[in-house]
């Protein structure tokens, strides 16, 4: 489930596509109509304006009278009323656009929002594969961009599509009444210069497409710079990251030009055949105006209204072109929309006390579907008890704990809670019977105690001081000016590693699920904090279910059971004094290497 990097399966199945933003359109309809039918008066006035030269130079300059339904017009009265005339239409005209610009804006802007929301609602949900699978660049165009620029022009263009289709119709007309013997000359050219329009169209979706991805390689080389700040100076790395988004963007950059370069001529050739059209017609506007057969006012109102007419036909013609991008931006959104979680929750047992028995049976996992990480994991825990997962680093122990709340799931085997395979419970349930304490905690932006409620936002600011104490975070917080009310910065940027951890083991806490998870919870700190975090973490694991994955000697000493996982396998299990005296054993080789040091040193 990997997002291709230049997706447009879809992007060509117009049905398709418009079925599946029908249902974010259908709501605004009648609004989306309104603003359609403003634009028809909006695209007529233009035919106005040009029709109106004719009596004004047949009457008004050369002095003719016309009749128009028994009212006979001197060149008195049209002196009069065509000049405010043209100014009220223009009034008309400027307010009808602007209602038409606040309707279509709106509607734009809804449909974007409520796609994004859904968006937005399908991502937060989605699976830790999927997060692992794609960069947040990618993730983050398609989910900023893509709608935006759908919704935005999807009714845009079909706005200004119809404005430019009836102010074409309008002008088309005055042409035809002036003359349409002319008229034919003028349409024949207008067409000839819009035939150009129609080879572009993948030209252009090929490029756009390949304009995002370069765009969210950018957005993922800038969230790079702002998480891996440090690591960038302390390696010295600026200018490594600088050459590599200058070239992004010099990609983007002849990314875009390459749009420009073809579809840039576009414009000038249409120029050009629109000019030789009007240069004929002027030719054969001469012959007719010497034989007669042509008005000067006529005359002067066709040129008028072919030349008005170049903007509009031209308009239709990149609407045309854009409607392509928008097709391509939809198919993008949809295809993001259509992942689905892997993990399925179909399970409705819900889980009300800690479970007797925890157990894996024959578990095997790979995160890609290629490599096995783990292979045929069995063991089991009893209520109450603590588990300590010990082995060689990359041997699969974090993996082993991330399938418990089902961050991925089991490829064969099964996990089970008193025989339930863990599938079958539901998985909220499921998950608020586990909580895990990590060794790099990502804390939200907002105060401690924010934080801390995100383990139980019904919880009481008794039960907040009660989850301070127990995780020892009280002594700290009462220096604080603003005590639990201080904002922490970005993932707790203005807190210590071991406050930092005691946090998260405060939101632990709070949550008071009956099986807890420690994935290397104090290997990050030094002495000094790793003492005072394991106290909290000596708190949080009183009477529960513990899975603990630990360096420290003094939690593997009390857990009930030891498993030692090396390269994936279950090669050991047992108690401390049991597994220590396997002559060769992984354990004891383990425990000599690493663990023995500790406990010299605790002698000192
Ligand atoms: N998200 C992931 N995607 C792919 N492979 C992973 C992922 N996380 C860990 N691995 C791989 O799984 C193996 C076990 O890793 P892990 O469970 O983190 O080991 P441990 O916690 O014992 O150090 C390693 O080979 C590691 O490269
Ligand atoms: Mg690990």
């Amino acid at each position: 489930m990997k997002l291709d990097k230049i997706s447009t399966k879809t992007a060509f199945d117009y049905g398709y596509l418009l079925k599946r933003i029908f249902p974010y359109i259908k709501p605004l309809l009648f609004r989306i109509f309104l603003t359609f039918f403003l634009a028809v008066p909006l695209g007529l006035l233009d035919g106005a304006t040009a029709f109106v030269l004719k009596p004004y130079i047949d009457v008004v300059v050369n002095g003719n009278t016309i009749t128009v339904f028994d009212l006979t017009l001197t060149r008195d009265i049209l002196a009069k009323i065509i000049p405010p005339g043209i100014v009220v239409f223009a009034g008309v005209q400027g307010v009808l656009r602007y209602l038409n610009t606040y309707l279509s804006d709106w509607i734009s802007l809804t449909i974007a929002n409520s796609v994004k929301m859904d968006l937005f609602k399908k991502l937060v949900f989605l699976d830790s594969k999927f997060y692992d699978e794609n960069s947040s660049g990618l993730v983050i165009s398609r989910f900023l961009s893509d709608p935006d620029s759908a919704s935005r022009s999807i009714i845009n263009s079909i706005k200004t599509l119809i404005t430019s289709l009836t102010s074409a119709l309008g002008l088309i007309f005055v042409l035809l009444y002036n003359s349409w013997e002319l008229a034919l000359v003028g349409v024949i050219v207008l067409v000839c210069a819009f035939l150009p329009m129609t080879f572009l169209r993948k030209k252009i979706k090929e490029v756009s497409n390949l304009s995002t991805v370069v765009g969210g390689n950018i957005t993922t080389s800038f969230n790079e710079t702002y998480h891996g700040n440090k690591i960038i100076s302390g390696y010295n790395l600026q200018n490594d990251i600088y050459e590599k988004v200058k070239r992004l963007i010099r990609e983007t950059f002849s990314l875009q030009m390459s749009l420009t370069k073809r579809t840039g001529w576009l414009s000038p050739i249409m120029y050009i055949i629109a000019s030789i059209g009007i240069a004929f017609v002027m030719l054969v506007g001469n012959n007719l105006i010497m034989s007669g057969r042509l008005t000067t006012g006529s005359f002067a109102s066709f040129i008028t209204s072919l030349l008005l007419l170049y903007k509009p036909v031209k308009s239709i013609g990149q609407d045309l072109t854009n409607m392509q991008s928008i097709f391509v931006a939809l198919s993008r959104v949809f295809e993001l929309f259509d992942f689905n979680s892997r993990i399925e929750n179909k399970g409705e047992k819900i889980i009300k006390s800690a479970p007797d028995k925890i157990e894996f049976k024959n578990v095997c996992f790979s995160y890609d579907g290629e490599k096995e990480i783990l292979h045929n994991i069995s063991f089991d825990v009893k209520k109450g008890q603590t588990i300590a997962l010990v082995g060689n680093s990359g041997g699969g122990k974090s993996t082993i704990v991330n399938l418990l709340p089902r961050f991925y799931d089991v490829n064969k085997g099964a996990i089970l809670f008193d025989g339930v395979n863990i599938k079958d419970i539901e998985l909220n349930s499921l998950r608020n019977s586990i909580s895990e304490v990590f060794q790099d905690n990502f804390l939200f932006t907002g105060t401690i105690k924010d934080n801390i409620l995100m383990g139980n936002k019904n919880a009481s600011d008794e039960d907040i001081k009660k989850a301070l104490k127990m995780a020892h975070l009280d002594e700290f917080t009462d220096e604080l000016e603003h005590g639990a009310d201080t904002f922490i910065g970005e993932n707790g940027a203005s807190l210590s590693g071991g406050q930092k951890q005691r946090v998260a083991i405060a939101r632990a806490m709070i949550k008071d699920a009956p099986i807890t998870v420690l994935d290397e919870a104090t290997s990050a700190l030094d002495n000094k904090s790793e003492k005072i975090v394991q106290k909290a973490l000596d708190n949080l694991m009183k009477d529960r279910t513990v899975f603990v994955i630990a360096h420290r000697l003094s939690t593997i000493f009390n857990a009930d059971k030891i498993v030692v996982i090396d390269e994936g396998r279950v090669v050991e299990i047992g108690t401390h004094e049991e597994l220590i005296n396997i002559p060769e054993g992984k354990y004891r080789n383990l425990y000599n290497m690493q663990f023995k040091n500790q406990e010299d040193l605790q002698k000192i």
